[in-house]
């Protein structure tokens, strides 16, 4: 199709605007200058190899790096950590942000002006799968700044990022697969752009994303299994008996080990993707971040007719307590998010009643 026949992303983010009059433009440049980041990533992930970016990054005294999380840090997760801080902070929109990457919220340095937006992100989510070519991506969200950090030009603290996921106001996440895509919400729907390389612009390509509210696959990391919630057993079990089982019919299983390939996915065909808290680690509640994996991604699944959870509430309504915060997410097609809920609303059978499946010798056994 030629290139005239589709909306560039400036074209849809000018089309949006016209929607508020009195909008001046900054957050359109926010999000350019965020997709940008996400250019410059993807040109360096397709070299891969190539351009010597595969591997862990190393300290000057050639030990390798970890970061706040305590995941060794990749060559790709500290460039891309670059790119979104060097292409975004000079704009003037920004009066801070936070990454996955930095242990404490990210202050605009001094020679640019401050702006009202929060900018909080996964740099290259999926990291396990750098080394490997398989779908990697970046995940971000803008928030707006509390008043008086706007008003003043204030550093920022932690707390200025603890706002509950319903106030945000556009998320989205590009996606490093066998095309470059930018999946978008500005709160109207969810907007998908293929990267076009030959002229360096993501065309819009899939103008209103639905999620199928029904399923028939899921995916999780079954590895876990021992540690999971009853809710989370007999949900994964019941899907497992497939026609036999208490839903009649069959289900299929997916683990990319990339949320955002996953929630890609799940956007193009729905499905149902749980990273459920489970009793692995008392110290971790969960294994996905909220304020840059989990609240972004649940703002576009819901944004896209889906239903993000913590598998108990809603994702979006949770507080956050951290920046660096980890919670239990369920996500996808809406009639299987809400049976999970319902799974943990109901009591937990006595031991004695819970299916022989998960019995002593079966293969979920507590
Ligand atoms: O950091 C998050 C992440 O890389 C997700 O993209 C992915 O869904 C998950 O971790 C993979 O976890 P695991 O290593 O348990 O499969």
């Amino acid at each position: 199709m030629p290139i005239t026949h589709r909306l560039t992303l400036t074209q849809y983010l000018i089309q949006e605007r016209r929607r508020y009059p009195n909008s001046k433009g900054e957050f359109n440049a926010l999000i350019l200058d965020v997709a940008l980041a996400c250019k410059a990533i993807a040109r360096t992930v397709a070299f891969g190899e190539l351009a010597g970016v595969l591997g862990n990054h190393s300290a000057d005294d050639g030990d390798k790096t970890i970061n706040v999380q305590g995941e060794v840090q990749k060559k790709l997760d500290v460039m891309s950590n670059n790119y979104f801080i060097h292409l975004n902070e000079w704009g003037g929109h920004l009066a801070g942000m936070a990454s996955e990457e930095e242990e404490l919220p990210y202050q605009i340095p001094a020679q640019y002006p401050r702006g009202k937006y929060l900018l909080v992100f996964d740099p290259l989510d999926g990291s396990s799968n750098i080394d490997v070519n398989v779908s990697i991506g970046s995940i971000f969200s803008i928030l707006r700044a509390p008043e008086d950090a706007i008003a003043s030009g204030r550093d920022l603290v932690e707390a200025d990022f603890f706002q509950p996921g319903v106030k945000q106001v556009a998320a989205g996440y590009a996606l490093y697969g066998p095309t470059t895509m930018l999946i978008l919400t500005l709160g109207n729907g969810v907007s998908g752009f293929t990267l076009d390389p030959t002229v360096g612009e993501f065309m819009q390509t899939h103008p209103s994303i639905k999620i199928p509210e029904d399923t028939n696959e899921f995916a999780i990391n079954a590895s876990n299994s021992r540690f999971w919630e009853y809710p989370i057993k007999r949900y994964v079990d019941e899907c497992l008996a497939g026609k036999t089982g208490a839903r009649g019919r069959d289900f299929n299983m997916r683990w990319i080990a990339s949320m955002v390939a996953e929630a890609h996915r799940i956007m193009m065909r729905g499905g149902v993707f749980l990273y459920p808290r489970d009793n692995k680690d008392p110290n971790m509640a969960g294994r996905l971040r909220l304020l840059y994996e989990a609240n972004p991604m649940g703002f576009l699944i819901e944004q896209a007719g889906g239903r993000a959870s913590t598998g108990s509430e809603p994702i979006l309504n949770v507080q956050p307590t951290g920046l660096h915060q980890r919670i239990g997410f369920v996500f996808g097609s809406k009639n299987e998010v809400e049976r999970i809920e319902r799974y943990h609303a109901e009591p937990v059978p006595k031991k004695d009643d819970i299916n022989p499946l998960f019995a002593e010798r079966s293969l979920f056994r507590d």
